[in-house]
């Protein structure tokens, strides 16, 4: 029997409903109604030049390319050039998906892993890499360094490792230096590392003057990582947050083309295509970065608003350099942090969602509008300006 984890969200509604009840008639409409920010859905606009695009191309008879167009696939190219500081990425070795969260629970399976074989991925972190390796009949193991792998023989030595830069729930970013490491190793092992950056366009360090750091979140592809060469490397991407088009499922591979042609194989035998009008959309917005800039500035004055706020209520925020939440803990169990901030009217994510390591810490989304953001602020004893 197939045993995948409960799923977490319905233990939730008991706190969802106690903050759903919070009226504080001092603060006015600050005062009124629930603040969510326990999941990590966008809620601006899609913009309209990526509108556009998914309109014009409504008409669509006919079967999409599963591998995508050469444009779409060149286009993916482009955009890790430019903003990834990856300059080798092959068109050939690009694939779109449809979001990234299918990929990242289907990608051991697609690539014919089975009962034996180990998927190792963090120990705090999204969950849907350990949905994958149990879809899939691997042994799912959670590792916060390599050493913790233990002795490696035949038998404990994965056959996939998943990286999660900018981490989620954490916002941690993973250094040139640091995935260097994680390469080497895995090719003297002969382990495919997939590497999940769909938040890397939305990272708050700032940059120091004459960084050679790319503008983004560096990738498991850049070339001080590989070498130049990409072999047994995966970077899976995702539009959903940096152009809000969650609801489009609109995502894509890169990287090894080898790894990548065995994906598409088996993705074209079970029908795992992207729509045409989605293609089109994500080829609008690769073209178009203006909407990732608007977008990441309304992101920031959140977090500006709402990280003094949570610190002001007493939580220590960590890591979180990059990515769509703050990772706070008050050194209490999570669950009691929930509670806490549930009688103001605010509801957040558990850590232990995230696995056992994250039991003492809550996941705090910046996916609400700037309204609601600002209302949590003054609940929280914050000034309330987004
Ligand atoms: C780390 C991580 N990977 C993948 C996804 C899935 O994104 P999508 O399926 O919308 O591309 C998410 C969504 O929140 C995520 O946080």
């Amino acid at each position: 029997m197939l045993r995948l984890p409960d799923f977490p969200w319905d233990s939730l509604a008991a706190a969802k409903q106690r903050a759903s009840s919070f009226s504080d008639p001092a603060l006015g409409a600050a005062g009124q109604g629930l603040v969510d920010l326990s999941v990590g859905t966008p809620v601006d606009p899609t913009p309209p030049v990526v509108r556009r695009a998914l309109a014009e191309a409504a008409d669509a008879p006919g079967y999409p390319l599963t591998w995508g167009t050469a444009d779409l696939r060149e286009a993916v190219a482009g955009w890790f050039a430019a903003r990834r500081g990856v300059p080798d990425v092959d068109p050939a070795g690009v694939l779109p998906t449809i979001g990234s969260k299918e990929l990242v629970a289907w990608l051991p399976l697609l690539m014919g892993l089975g009962p034996g074989d180990v998927v190792a991925f963090p120990r705090v972190a999204y969950p849907t890499y350990d949905v994958g390796a149990r879809l899939a009949g691997t042994t799912p193991v959670a590792v916060d360094a390599l050493t913790a792998l233990g002795p490696l023989t035949a038998a404990t030595t994965p056959k996939l490792l998943w990286l999660n830069t900018p981490g989620n729930p954490t916002g941690q970013v993973l250094g040139i230096e640091h995935l260097a490491k994680v390469v080497s190793w895995a090719r003297r092992h002969g382990v495919v590392v997939a590497s999940d950056e769909c938040y890397a366009e939305l990272d708050w360090r700032e940059r120091e003057a004459g960084s050679v750091e790319p503008p983004t979140t560096p990738s498991i592809l850049d070339p001080r990582v590989t070498g130049g060469s990409h072999e047994g490397l995966l970077c899976v991407y995702s539009l959903s947050k940096q152009s809000n088009l969650a609801g489009y499922r609109a995502a894509f591979v890169a990287g090894d083309p080898a790894l990548v042609g065995r994906l598409l194989e088996v993705r074209k035998h079970a029908g795992m295509m992207v729509p045409w009008p989605v293609q089109r959309a994500v080829l609008a917005a690769l073209g178009d970065a203006d909407h990732v800039v608007e977008q990441k500035a309304r992101y920031a004055a959140r977090r500006s608003v709402l990280r003094p706020a949570v610190e002001a209520f007493g939580l220590r925020v960590e890591h979180s350099q990059a990515g769509l939440y703050l990772w706070a803990t008050a050194g209490e169990p999570g669950r009691a942090t929930v509670e806490r901030l549930a009688d103001r009217g605010i509801l957040v994510a558990p850590g232990d969602f995230y696995g056992a390591a994250g039991r003492e810490h809550v996941r705090i989304a910046l996916t609400a509008t700037d309204e609601r953001v600002a209302a949590a602020a003054r609940r929280l004893g914050g000034p309330g300006e987004a």
